[in-house]
Parts: structure tokens; C-alpha cells; sequence
């Protein structure tokens, strides 16, 4: 039989893993599919830029989108450049032109999913996105098929490759922010404007386009909480240890009779917590379903090939389907419109949560902190203050019980504006 032919826009990271896959497992790919798979057009935005890997024999490159997805021998266009306006445009011309697509910009779905849904489905074709979650770890097919009678009732997770790499190295290897991840952009773990990655929006998009694939809903990108790691410090990987966590940046969802409430936040992780375990350009996620209970996956999420993987098993799946006439249900929810979700204000959301003032070594400190979390109902479980004093001031950190966002809010607010605060307080979640 004829080869699968891909159009493949984007040749960095990602685009150059699914190549070395193909040639890599070419044998095992042809034993399963009948047909082997061949990349034949190559998008690039540059076509004098020098290529580590050679995209094999069939394919040609081009720097015009239209070009590529209208060539007619292209089957599946597979969209692996990342970014917005241009990627939109060349999945809704792919779709015009009948194709289906599989991509990895998670950034796009998150945005844009609902219209892209909509028009793979007036066009009949199918949008597969395996690799915009988690990278290599099956996560999207796990919530879309494997638990698809399930209903989930939360799911927590590391989700941001270059996030836990950064905090990694420096929890184990002492290394700082800057160097680690400059380490993780040369990796290729990092998105093209790595403050997606530390600021968590990038677990954000993924968490956005999960919620969806968990509970057929759309949660709004912009309703989700959102709060990354540039604050973690050496300092507070070092308090954490003392109070026996790690600290990780997690994403959560939960439904509490019927609402879903879901943030993105670094936080105190137990170390004896599998989560807490998970090292390097590693991800994982507890899903929780009501029937099946919990469940782990972990894997690597984020680079070449373990990323290039997930996206080969969309093609893989498509490519079963070209010359059906039926619509693949993209969204696992019969490709229904998905209406809004029922959500919990953020402000309403609990936890615990660590807190580290930076405050003037003097009297009355304690007890002026103190007095502004009874006020707020907040109750303090531990406290330490270690150091010299100087002008830096000296850190005073405390650990509360279960707390209202809302309250802590109040309160750090209160005391930041205190004439002994040194610098705003800086707060995380303990999970
Ligand atoms: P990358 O290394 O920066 O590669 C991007 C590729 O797209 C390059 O080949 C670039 O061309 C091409 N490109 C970008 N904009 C273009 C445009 N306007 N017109 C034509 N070509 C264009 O990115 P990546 O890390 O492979 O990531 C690709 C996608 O996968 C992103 O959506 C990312 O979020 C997602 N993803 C990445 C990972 C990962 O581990 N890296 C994991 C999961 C998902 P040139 O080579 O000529 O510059
Ligand atoms: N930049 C992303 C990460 C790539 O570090 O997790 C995988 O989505």
C-alpha cells in the first residue's frame, strides 16, 4: 500500500524527534499500520538554516504555509511550530483543504480549541493533540478512551517539563534559576519565550485543555489561577526540606458537586509523595475517576522524541482512518460544542499554605503578623525565624492550617504594608 504522507510544519525540537522516530522505527511502524509513514513537505521558516537530522528522502522544504497544507500529496498535516496566528490559520486552511491535523501547541488549543473543534468538525476531519499535554506521557487518550465511562473526580500534576528541571537542579544539585534554565532551553524542553514555562502559564494551557478531555467542559483560560515560580528561592527549597517538603509546580482541578475548581501554583509537596519524587524533564499526573480510583502516569514531559512519540501515535491513529467517511469525535464528548464550566471563584479555593515574611529584626514583629492572621482567621501550625538581621531583613517563615485564598490574600496584603516588611511576603500552597 501507498505511504502515509505528512506535511509536517516545524522542523525544530519536536518536528526533528518525530523524523528520528520514523526512520528509528520505521519496521514496527509498517508492521502496525499495513503502510509505512513518510514525511513529504517540511514548513520551516527558515530555509537556510543548517538541519541536525534529514527528514528523509520524500521531503522537500518550503517556507510557504499554503504550499503545504494544499499539497495534494499530503495527507495529514502535522503542526509542530508552536505560536498563534500563523498555526491557526494553516490548521483552519488544513481542514478547508479536508485534512486532519495533529499538533502539539497546546497554547493554540488552549486559546483557540473550541473554534478549532467546531471547524474539524464541519469539515469532518479529525484534530489529535496528544503531544500538547505531558509530552510523552499518554494522558489525552487515557481521559478520552481508557477512562472514558469514568468520572473524574480531580486531577493533579506536574505538567511543565522545564518548571520541574529548574526546581530539580536546584533542589538537588544546589544549581540557580538562571543556570538551570538556560540548561533546560538547550535541552529543548523550554518553548520558544521560556516565560510561559517559569510563569506557569504553559501548565496552565495544558491544565485547560485536560479539563475538556476529563469533563466536556470549556474552563476559560483566563479563569484559571495562575501562579509560577520565579519567586522559589534557595531559601525556600531549604525551608521546605527542613519542613520535610519538595516543592513542585502543580496544576489541579476538582469537582465539588458539580463546580470545578482548578489553579496552577508551585507548592509544598510531602517528600514521601510519589509527586514529589519526580525529577528532571519529568511529568506526572493523578487522575482520579469514581469507578477506577486513582491512577498515575509519569513519564518524560518534554523533548524530542519522548514529545515526537505522542505525536506519532496521533498519526498513527489518523492514519487508520484516512478513507473512512467517518468523523473522528475529537473532543471524546461526540464533538458537541463544550459549554462553559460551573466554576468556583478562585478566592473560595483552601489550602494550607507556607508564608515567608522578610521583616525588620525587632520587637513586635511576631506579635503584629500574628495578630493580622487571627484577624483573618488564619491559624498558624508552625513557625521559625532564622538568620542575621541586616538590611535585607531576616526571614520569618510560617506554615498555617487550611486557610481561604481570599483571607491569606487579606492578610499578606495587611502586613506587606507594615513598616518592618522588608520585601512583599511570598506565599505557596503545601499540598
Ligand atoms: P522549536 O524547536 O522552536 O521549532 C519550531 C519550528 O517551527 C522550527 O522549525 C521553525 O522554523 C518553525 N516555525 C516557527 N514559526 C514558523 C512560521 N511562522 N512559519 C514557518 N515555520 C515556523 O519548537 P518545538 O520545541 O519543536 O515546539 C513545537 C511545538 O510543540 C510548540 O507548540 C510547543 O509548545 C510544542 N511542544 C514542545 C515540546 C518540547 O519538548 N519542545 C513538548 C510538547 C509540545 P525554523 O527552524 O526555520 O526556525
Ligand atoms: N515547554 C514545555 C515543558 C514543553 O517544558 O513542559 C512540553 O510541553
Amino acid at each position: 500500500m501507498n505511504a502515509i504522507r505528512l506535511g509536517l510544519a516545524g522542523f525544530g525540537t519536536v518536528g526533528s524527534g518525530l523524523a528520528k522516530i520514523l526512520a528509528m522505527n520505521a519496521d514496527r511502524i509498517e508492521a502496525r499500520l499495513g503502510r509505512s509513514i513518510e514525511i513529504r513537505s517540511v514548513l520551516v521558516r527558515d530555509l537556510q538554516k543548517k538541519r541536525a537530522f534529514d527528514p528523509g528522502p520524500a521531503a522537500t522544504f518550503t517556507d510557504d504555509p499554503a504550499a503545504l497544507v494544499n499539497d495534494p500529496d499530503v495527507d495529514i498535516v502535522v503542526e509542530l511550530m508552536g505560536g498563534l496566528d500563523t498555526a491557526r490559520r494553516l490548521i483552519l486552511d488544513a481542514f478547508k483543504a479536508g485534512k486532519h491535523v495533529v499538533t502539539a501547541n497546546k497554547h493554540l488549543l488552549a486559546e483557540h480549541g473550541l473554534e478549532l473543534f467546531e471547524a474539524a468538525s464541519a469539515s469532518g476531519v479529525g484534530l489529535m493533540f496528544e503531544a500538547s499535554c505531558a509530552g510523552g506521557i499518554p494522558v489525552v487518550q487515557t481521559l478520552k478512551e481508557s477512562l472514558a465511562g469514568d468520572r473524574i473526580t480531580n486531577l493533579l500534576g506536574i505538567m511543565n517539563g522545564t518548571a520541574n528541571y529548574i526546581l530539580s537542579e536546584m533542589t538537588t544539585k544546589g544549581m540557580d534559576f538562571a543556570s538551570a534554565l538556560k540548561a533546560a532551553q538547550e535541552l529543548g524542553y523550554a518553548e520558544a519565550d521560556p516565560t510561559f514555562d517559569i510563569e506557569g502559564l504553559d501548565t496552565a494551557h495544558k491544565l485547560c485543555v485536560l479539563i475538556r478531555m476529563a469533563y466536556g467542559v470549556d474552563y476559560p483560560l483566563s479563569e484559571i489561577p495562575v501562579q509560577g515560580i520565579t519567586s522559589v528561592t534557595p531559601m525556600d527549597i531549604e525551608f521546605a526540606r527542613e519542613f520535610g517538603y519538595r516543592i513542585k509546580l502543580l496544576a489541579h482541578v476538582v469537582e465539588k458537586d458539580g463546580r470545578l475548581e482548578a489553579g496552577v501554583h508551585p507548592a509544598l509537596v510531602p517528600y514521601t509523595y510519589l509527586l514529589a519524587r519526580v525529577g528532571g524533564n519529568y511529568n506526572a499526573v493523578r487522575l482520579e475517576g469514581n469507578a477506577v480510583g486513582p491512577i498515575m502516569l509519569h513519564g518524560q514531559g518534554a523533548g524530542d522524541l519522548p514529545t515526537g512519540s505522542a505525536v506519532l501515535a496521533d498519526i498513527m491513529n489518523l492514519g487508520r482512518r484516512l478513507g473512512s467517511c467517518e468523523a473522528p469525535d475529537n473532543t471524546g464528548f461526540g464533538n458537541r460544542p463544550l459549554g462553559r464550566a460551573d466554576i468556583v471563584p478562585p478566592e473560595q479555593s483552601k489550602s494550607s499554605y507556607y508564608l515567608r515574611f522578610t521583616v525588620a529584626d525587632r520587637t513586635g514583629v511576631m506579635a503584629a503578623i500574628t495578630r493580622s492572621m487571627a484577624d483573618h482567621g488564619i491559624s498558624i501550625a508552625q513557625a521559625v525565624q532564622k538568620g542575621e538581621a541586616g538590611a535585607e531583613g531576616i526571614p520569618l517563615v510560617m506554615i498555617s492550617h487550611e486557610t481561604r485564598a481570599k483571607d491569606m490574600e487579606a492578610m499578606i496584603a495587611e502586613v506587606n504594608a507594615m513598616d518592618f516588611a522588608v520585601k512583599p511576603c511570598v506565599q505557596f500552597r503545601i499540598l
